[in-house]
C-alpha cells in the first residue's frame, strides 16, 4: 500500500511504521538532489507555517526556515519570549489560534504533553522539534547520514554513550529498534532508559530482527560498534545544578580515541550538536575552570577526526525536516 501521511502530525517515532519512516527517508534523498542540483521545488506556494521555540536553537530553526521557505511557504518565527503561549493563553487556545491561521505548526519545548496538546487543539500537523522526551526529527537526519555512510541501516551495530534517558537516548533507542539497528546505551545505570519504554522498544525491535542492550561497560558497549553516538551530559532545561553529578557519572562515556577503537576500522561518530569538544564556547569554559575538563562527552581529536561525521548530519536535518512538511502538507 503506497504510504500517505498528509495531514498528520511527527511528535515521535513511535507513532509511525518503519515504511512510513522509510518513505520519509527516500523523500529527503530526493530533495537533498533536488537541492544540489538547483532544481526548484516551491510545492507548497501559499502555504503558511509557524516555527514556536520555548528553548533554544540553531540547526531546527534554520532548517525549518531553509526547508519551509525552499517550498515556497511564509515563515514565522515566535522566540521564547515572544508569544503569550503559557503565560497569558493556555496551550489549547494558542493552538486553535495558531491553527486557523497557519497550515502547520512546528513546537520546541519541555513538555511532550504540550506538543500533544498543540497537535490535538490545532487542527493542523505538529512538528515535534525537541521535547525534554523526544528529538524525532533529529532522527530522521541521523539514519539518513547512518545509511549515506554505511550503505545499510539493518544490522548497523548502534551504540548510544552518555545520558540515555534523555531526549536523544530515547528517541535513538526507538528509531535503532523500528528501523533494523542494533542499539546499545552503554552509560551508567542511574542514565539507563526508563523501563518501560525499553521494554517497548524491545517488542519493537524483535518485529524487525534486531536487539536492544542497555550496559554499563564501556569495553562491551563499543565492541564492533558501526556507529558511536554521543550528546550533551546537561540538556537544555536542566538547572546548573547536575553538573558535578552528571560530570562524575558520565567522564568514564567519554567518547574518545580508546572507545573508537574499540568499534569497527569502518566505524563513524556522530552527535546531534551542538558539542562542548573544546572550551571555545562560554558553558565549555565555564566548566573548564570549575572542574578542570578540556573536553567533555567527545574530545576534540575524535570530533574533529575522519571518522566524525557531524557536519553531514546537521546538514540533513534541513533535507529531512524539508520531508516532513511536505508529506504532512502536500
Ligand atoms: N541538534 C539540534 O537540535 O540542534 P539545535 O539545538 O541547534 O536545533
Ligand atoms: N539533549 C540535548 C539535545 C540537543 C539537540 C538537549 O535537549 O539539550
Amino acid at each position: 500500500m503506497p504510504v500517505n501521511i498528509k495531514g498528520r502530525s511527527f511528535l515521535k517515532l513511535l507513532d509511525y511504521t518503519p515504511a512510513e519512516i522509510r518513505y520519509l527517508l527516500d523523500l529527503s534523498k530526493n530533495f537533498k538532489d533536488m537541492k544540489r542540483a538547483g532544481v526548484p521545488h516551491r510545492y507548497l506556494e501559499g502555504k503558511n507555517i509557524v516555527l514556536l521555540f520555548e528553548k533554544t536553537s540553531t540547526r531546527t530553526r534554520c532548517s525549518f526556515e531553509v526547508a519551509g521557505r525552499d517550498l515556497g511557504c511564509g515563515v514565522t518565527y515566535l522566540d521564547p519570549g515572544s508569544s503569550q503561549m503559557g503565560k497569558k493563553e493556555s496551550i489549547a487556545d494558542t493552538a486553535r489560534v495558531l491553527g486557523r491561521m497557519y497550515d502547520g505548526i512546528e513546537y520546541r519545548g519541555f513538555k511532550q504533553e504540550t506538543v500533544q496538546a498543540l497537535a490535538d487543539f490545532s487542527g493542523v500537523p505538529v512538528w515535534n522539534g525537541l521535547t525534554d522526551q523526544f528529538h524525532p526529527t533529529q532522527m530522521l537526519a541521523d539514519l539518513l547520514t547512518i545509511e549515506e555512510k554505511l550503505g545499510r541501516l539493518k544490522g548497523v551495530n548502534f551504540t548510544y554513550m552518555g545520558d540515555a534517558r534523555n531526549n536523544m537516548g530515547n528517541s535513538l533507542m526507538v528509531a535503532c529498534a523500528k528501523m533494523g539497528l542494533n542499539f546499545t546505551a552503554c552509560a551508567p545505570k542511574e542514565l539507563f532508559p526508563a523501563d518501560e519504554l525499553v521494554a517497548e522498544c524491545r517488542k519493537i525491535a524483535e518485529e524487525n530482527g534486531c536487539t536492544v542492550r542497555l550496559t554499563e561497560d564501556v569495553k562491551e558497549g563499543t565492541t564492533d560498534a558501526d556507529v558511536i553516538y554521543t550528546d550533551i551530559w546537561v540538556s537544555m532545561g536542566e538547572p546548573d545544578s547536575v553538573w558535578t553529578e552528571r560530570i562524575r557519572l558520565l567522564k568514564p562515556y567519554q567518547v574518545n580515541s580508546a572507545a573508537m577503537a574499540n568499534a569497527k576500522d569502518t566505524a563513524i561518530f556522530m552527535h546531534c550538536l551542538p558539542s562542548f569538544h573544546d572550551t571555545n564556547t562560554t558553558i565549555g569554559a565555564e566548566i573548564a575552570e570549575k572542574f578542570g575538563i578540556n573536553e567533555m562527552e567527545v574530545t576534540d581529536e575524535v570530533f574533529e577526526s575522519k571518522r566524525s561525521v557531524v557536519f553531514d548530519e546537521a546538514e540533513n536535518r534541513m533535507h529531512t525536516i524539508k520531508a516532513v512538511i511536505y508529506a504532512t502538507l502536500k
